[in-house]
């Protein structure tokens, strides 16, 4: 239990919030430690920043909750654009998508269809295609999305939530079938019903979890989606024990949180993979990041009281 972080992921929720509070200027300036900003150009100039350290990207256009079809069939042509601009700027860089942004409360069919566009196009230039995992309800439909799409597509993963008490067994469906997974401890507001709501044994579950999916000896990739470094060399001391290298996984970290810990690591050898937030749609996203560290409001609050 954290109230502050259960108030913040209700106000994520709440229309009137998310239609008043992304005009003022200083929750704007707060967003922008996690945003290189709203346009696909200040997301691929900071993957080309990222580059220079080595550092691959992943990019998600912001946006959840499509209310038509002609808005989902929209997401895709942007989508599609993207991946024209990372074609030709031959960079090393993938897409995660959100199945309610491709329409899955319209109807499973139609989403299914819209990934099997991005997920040809990433192929096309040999990336995978990721699923982000959003709130419970969409858990079981997203992961019978995935299932269909890797049938047809090898080239796609999916994100996969520790803290749900469904996870351990979501996880061992998914490495029979060969599946890459991105492992988050996960930033919804669930029911105490459905997931567990205590930091340490979000923790441990995490572990147990990566341990569990590197000893399988699966086909797909494994990447570790925390910025949890703590919890980062407990995982390779047990991977390492179980005679796994650091290459044996991923470590991904989100565009503007410990970016000092992502250049080291990927200067120690390291596969690390920054995930690039973009687009006007951003109140929902950026509460969910406040809601996991707090004292981020703190950030807003001298924002709000700068100058500038
Ligand atoms: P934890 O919250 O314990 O943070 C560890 C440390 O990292 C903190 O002490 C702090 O220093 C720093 N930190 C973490 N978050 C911060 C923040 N917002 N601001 C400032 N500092 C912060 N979730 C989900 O449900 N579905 C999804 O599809 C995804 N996708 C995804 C992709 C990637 C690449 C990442 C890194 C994360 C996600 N998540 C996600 C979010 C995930 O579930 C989780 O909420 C966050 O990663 C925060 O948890 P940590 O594991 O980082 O640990």
């Amino acid at each position: 239990m954290n109230p502050a972080r259960d108030a913040i992921l209700w106000a994520a929720g709440n229309p009137w919030l998310r239609d008043h509070l992304p005009r003022y200027r200083f929750i704007r300036a707060t967003v922008a430690r996690f945003m290189p900003g709203e346009e696909m150009e200040d997301a691929l100039s900071a993957a080309e920043r990222l580059a220079v350290d080595g550092i691959p990207a992943t990019f998600t256009y912001l946006g959840e909750n499509v209310e038509t079809a002609a808005d989902a069939d929209e997401v895709v042509e942007h989508y599609l654009r993207l991946f024209d601009l990372i074609e030709d700027r031959a960079l090393d860089a993938e897409v995660s998508v959100k199945p309610t942004h491709l329409g899955l409360e319209l109807g499973a069919e139609g989403t299914l269809e819209r990934l099997r566009r991005l997920a040809a196009r990433s192929a096309d230039l040999d990336r995978h295609l990721f699923i982000d995992m959003e709130s419970a309800p969409y858990v079981e439909p997203t992961l019978d999305l995935y299932r269909r799409l890797h049938d047809e597509h090898e080239n796609t993963g999916v994100c996969i939530q520790a803290y749900l008490f469904r996870t351990p067994q979501d996880v061992a469906n998914l490495l029979a079938a060969g599946a890459s997974i991105r492992l988050v401890k996960g930033a919804y507001r669930e029911h105490k019903d459905v997931a567990i709501r205590d930091g340490g044994r979000i923790r441990a579950a995490f572990q147990k979890l990566a341990l569990a999916f590197l000893g399988g000896a699966g086909a797909g990739r494994l990447a570790l989606a925390t910025h949890d470094v703590g919890m980062l060399t407990e995982i390779e001391r047990g991977a390492a024990a179980a005679g796994f290298e650091r290459d044996a996984y991923e470590i991904q970290m989100l565009y503007g949180i410990r970016a000092a810990d992502q250049r080291r690591l990927a200067k120690d050898g390291y596969r690390v993979r920054v995930l690039i937030s973009y687009g006007t749609h951003w109140y929902p996203w950026f509460m969910r990041r406040l809601a996991e560290h707090p004292s981020n409001a703190w950030l807003a609050v001298r924002n709000l009281f700068s100058r500038r």
